[in-house]
C-alpha cells in the first residue's frame, strides 16, 4: 500500500512538470453560438455559414452551436440530426474540459430568448467546480449603433427598388419590452430609404398598421423578406405562404403585388460581422 502511495506521489510529481497536460493549469476557450433554431435546409445552411464565419474569425477556438427550440430539437431528433440545448451544450463543455466559454447570441433583439439565454450563463457562473469564467455576448440589436449599423450592412443585399415599388420586412415581434427594437429598427430603414419598412407576427408593428401607408403611397410591388437570423418557418409560412392570411395574400387583397425575397440576415456576411464584433467584446471580457 505505501509503495502504492508513493509511486503515485512520484507519479504527480513528474506530472506536475508538464503543464500542457495538467487541464488545472491551462486555460481552455471554446465559443457556443446560441440561436431558436429551425429545421428548414436553407436555416440550416445559414447556421453553417455562420459557424465558418466565427471558426475563420477565431481558429484556435473550439466552436459549437445549440438551439434553444425544444420543439424543434426533437424534430431534427427524429431526422438523425442531433443538436443540443444551451445547457447541455454547456454541461458538456464543461466535461471536456473547458476553462472558460463565451456564449454568442444569434437574436436579433434581447428579448425573452436572449434574456432566457443570460439566465443560463448566470447559473453556470454560479456553478461549484463550474468554469473559470463564462461570459455572453450581445445580439444583433442592443445598441442605437447596432441599429444604424446593421440597416447600412444590410442595405447592399436588398433588391434595387423601382418607382412605385417598396419592400417590406418582417420582424418577430414580441410581448416583450424589447419589442421597442422593432419601431427603432423602422425609423432607420426609413431614414436610409423611404421605401423600406418593417412590421412584426407577434409584436405591436402589426401588417395592419402600416398597410394605409402602403396604399396611400399608391405601391404597386413589395419585396417581402423576413428580419430574422434565417428563412424558417414564419418566413416561409406567415410572410410568403399560400394560407389566406400570410403577408403576401393580405398584400394581394389590397392589389398590391407581393413578390417574397426569402434571404436571412445570416446569409448575409455584413451583417454577420456584426455579431461576430459582438463575440469579439465579449471575449475581450475573459481577459478583464
Ligand atoms: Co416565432
Amino acid at each position: 500500500m505505501i509503495y502504492r502511495s508513493i509511486f503515485f506521489s512520484v507519479f504527480l510529481f513528474l506530472f506536475s512538470f508538464f503543464p500542457g497536460m495538467s487541464k488545472a493549469h491551462s486555460t481552455n476557450t471554446g465559443i457556443l453560438l446560441v440561436t431558436f433554431g429551425s429545421s428548414y435546409p436553407q436555416a440550416q445552411n445559414t447556421y453553417k455559414f455562420i459557424e465558418s464565419k466565427v471558426k475563420a474569425a477565431f481558429p484556435n477556438t473550439p466552436v459549437y452551436l445549440a438551439y434553444t427550440s425544444k420543439k424543434i430539437r426533437h424534430k431534427l431528433a427524429k431526422q438523425g440530426i442531433k443538436v443540443d440545448s444551451p445547457e447541455l451544450a454547456l454541461a458538456k463543455m464543461l466535461d471536456q474540459g473547458f476553462t472558460q466559454v463565451v456564449v454568442q447570441s444569434l437574436h436579433i433583439i434581447p428579448g425573452e430568448e436572449f434574456n432566457y439565454l443570460k439566465q443560463v450563463v448566470k447559473n453556470f457562473a454560479n456553478l461549484p467546480k463550474g468554469f473559470k469564467k463564462i461570459v455572453l455576448g450581445k445580439p444583433l440589436l442592443y445598441s442605437t449603433e447596432d441599429l444604424k449599423k446593421v440597416v447600412d450592412a444590410l442595405y447592399p443585399y436588398l433588391p434595387n427598388l423601382k418607382k412605385q415599388e417598396a419592400l417590406l420586412f418582417m420582424g418577430h415581434g414580441t410581448e416583450h419590452a424589447a419589442d421597442v427594437y422593432y419601431s427603432a429598427l423602422n425609423y432607420w430603414l426609413a431614414k436610409k430609404n423611404k421605401n423600406l419598412f418593417l412590421a412584426t407576427v407577434e409584436g405591436t408593428l402589426s401588417l395592419d398598421s402600416l398597410l394605409p401607408q402602403l396604399i396611400q403611397k399608391q405601391v404597386k410591388k413589395v419585396y417581402l423578406m423576413p428580419f430574422m437570423s434565417v428563412v424558417g418557418d414564419h418566413a416561409n409560412n406567415d410572410l410568403a405562404g399560400k394560407e389566406k392570411d400570410s403577408w403576401a395574400n393580405l398584400l394581394k387583397k389590397h392589389h398590391i403585388e407581393p413578390k417574397p425575397y426569402l434571404k436571412g440576415l445570416g446569409e448575409m456576411e455584413k451583417v454577420v460581422a456584426i455579431w461576430i464584433k459582438h463575440l469579439k467584446e465579449a471575449y475581450k471580457e475573459l481577459e478583464n
